[in-house]
């Protein structure tokens, strides 16, 4: 992967160009195709590439957390993250791979499935949800995860990433979807972009990287990377 932004590069350290600037941040990892559709048949697969694939990962081996909506735990099949032996050197100090904190009010997830079950002790699943949750679910989910109530009727996006913050897990990485994009974006929440654009066009009423509610964060651009024609853009927000 070549650099084409701040200063041409043949060959980039991925881990140095994705450190955390800090230990509270909060990073948006997406993929999108040229034409800003955030989903292909339904799934980001379609949309991504071996270097996304090598992006992704990486994010990962760097992040405390990984911060999803719902609805991406279930198109996307979401299990827990798994340890990499790449992340051995990022990772000290820390479980072998972060835990996901699903964001959900309904909690309709497949609570005996790996994503619950298959996750390191030490790193179990995150279930963010609402006071108003169904009762049943947010007690079956407890066997099984973390739960942690942060909003009455809505998961309060600031309330929620204080949480984790609050157990140590300050370097945040949102793999989205759009719905929970949007709602962070509009917090004032995102400190970071990762983008992806992948060099395709495919049309159709796919969501775009943020969906829903809108807002406007200034962003400059940290970092261009380039590799078979997928960009890889680092933006940051623009300080108030
Ligand atoms: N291109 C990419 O990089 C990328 C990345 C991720 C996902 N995707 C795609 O995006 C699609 C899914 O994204 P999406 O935008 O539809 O959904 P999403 O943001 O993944 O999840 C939405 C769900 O999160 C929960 N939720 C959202 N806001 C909440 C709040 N304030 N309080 C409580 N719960 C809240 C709700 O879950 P409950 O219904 O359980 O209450 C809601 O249905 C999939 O097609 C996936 O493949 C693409």
């Amino acid at each position: 992967m070549r650099r084409i932004l701040p200063t041409p590069a043949a060959e980039v350290d991925l881990a140095e160009a994705y450190a955390y600037p800090g230990d509270r941040w909060l990073r948006l990892n997406m993929v999108s195709a040229a034409d800003g559709a955030a989903w292909l048949k339904g799934l980001s697969e379609g949309l991504s590439g071996k270097g996304d694939r090598r992006v992704f990962g990486v994010l990962r081996g760097l992040a405390d957390v990984v911060l999803t909506g719902a609805a991406t735990v279930r198109a996307e099949g979401y299990g827990p993250a798994r340890p990499r032996a790449s992340w051995a050197g990022l990772r000290e100090g820390r479980p072998p791979a972060p835990p996901i904190a699903v964001v959900t009010r309904r909690i309709d997830l497949d609570l005996a499935g790996p994503l619950f079950c298959e996750a390191d002790p030490a790193a179990r699943t995150i279930v963010l949800t609402t006071e108003r949750a169904p009762k049943e679910r947010r007690d079956e989910a407890a066997r099984h995860a973390e739960v942690i109530v942060a909003g009455d009727e809505h998961v309060d996006p600031a309330l929620a990433l204080r949480e984790l913050a609050a157990r140590g897990l300050g370097r945040m990485l949102c793999e989205g979807g759009p719905r929970i994009n949007a709602q962070l974006a509009a917090a004032g929440l995102v400190d970071e972009l990762c983008l992806t654009i992948s060099p395709l066009l495919t049309g159709g009423d796919a969501a775009r990287i943020l969906d829903g509610v809108p807002s406007r964060t200034r962003l400059t651009l940290s970092h261009l990377l380039e590799e078979d024609d997928f960009l890889f853009c680092k933006y940051t927000r623009e300080p108030a």
